[in-house]
């Protein structure tokens, strides 16, 4: 078993981002700026734009946090979103998901302009993947793509499965993974709650992309041998045993998955650590106008 080891290939093109966005800085006396949005106080979304702001600062860029109670209004959201749209001075704009119930989700990410949609979930990008045309790529699944491509993972004509069908990565990576680029060519599986005989649609994957938010759900039982195993879960529990107060654990049985996967992401230091770098790659293209 080989790792996919996050920590080394994120490290390696964040030195590569700090030099472009240097350079982007000399010539045009501004630093990339990414603004993110957070609505309430959820534990995990705290720590995720944490995380992004202050790569943001490793890697050269400006970054703004900005942050609302949990009762902001819809249209005050959106009002807010409309002005950052028209300020030159900010490259990508991110509103971190989950919302408070009052708010819908696809109106907010309609309302954001599609050439600042860093996160690649408006659905004039998400269109524009499907057809292969230049986009902004959902973060995680580009994270992904940028990890296999690191490694020299050849993914063409392998059959992927990937297990979980959200928005933000399961539909995206199903699409990424069957387009015909590099990595990808894929016989593509995309499963769900409903899916019946999840374990022999799994069993026949040689890659597997494990993204439904709970603890250890792939087993070892469910995974051929020799698969490329990606495990982008990140559940938090409760400990007593880490400064933080909580531990993570993946959607994959590490454990057990990897005396029988051929490569495997960990959690911590795989995906999540990936998800960071697709997003700083998108904001940098987004700063030198190389998509729109
Ligand atoms: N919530 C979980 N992942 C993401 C993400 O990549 N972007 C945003 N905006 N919210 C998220």
């Amino acid at each position: 078993m080989k790792l996919l080891d996050g920590k080394e290939v994120s490290a390696k093109i964040k030195q590569d981002i700090k030099e472009e966005a240097a350079a982007f800085t000399a010539e045009f006396g501004r630093r990339p700026h990414l603004v993110a949005i957070l609505v309430g106080n959820d534990g995990g979304s705290e720590t995720y734009v944490a995380s992004k702001m202050r790569n943001c600062e490793l890697v050269g860029f400006e970054s703004t946090n900005i942050r609302y109670e949990s009762d902001i209004t819809e249209d005050a959201l959106i009002a807010k979103i409309q002005e950052i749209n028209k300020d030159e001075t900010i490259d990508g704009l991110i509103v971190q998901l989950p919302l408070p119930k009052h708010i819908d989700p696809e109106k907010i990410t309609e309302a954001i302009d599609y050439r600042k949609d860093v996160d690649g979930f408006h659905p004039i990008n998400l269109g524009r993947m499907q057809r292969n045309l230049p986009c902004f790529i959902p973060a995680t699944p580009y994270g992904i793509l940028l990890m296999l491509e690191h490694y020299g993972i050849d993914t063409s004509g392998k059959k992927a499965v990937v297990v979980g069908r959200s928005n933000i990565v399961g539909s995206p990576m199903s699409i990424l993974l069957a387009r015909n680029t590099n990595p990808g060519n894929c016989t593509v599986t995309l499963t769900h709650s409903r899916t019946a005989n999840l374990k022999e649609e799994v069993l026949a994957g040689d890659i597997v992309v494990a993204a439904i938010g709970k603890k250890n759900f792939v087993t070892a039982d469910m995974v051929k041998d020799g698969a490329i195993v990606i495990d982008v879960g990140i559940n938090r529990e409760d400990s007593t045993e880490t400064k933080s107060g909580f531990k993570l654990y993946g959607d994959v049985d590490f454990e057990e998955v990897s005396k029988k996967a051929s490569w495997i992401t960990p959690v911590p230091g795989g995906v999540g650590l990936m998800t960071i770098v697709g997003l700083l790659k998108n904001t940098l293209q987004a700063a030198k106008a190389e998509v729109y």
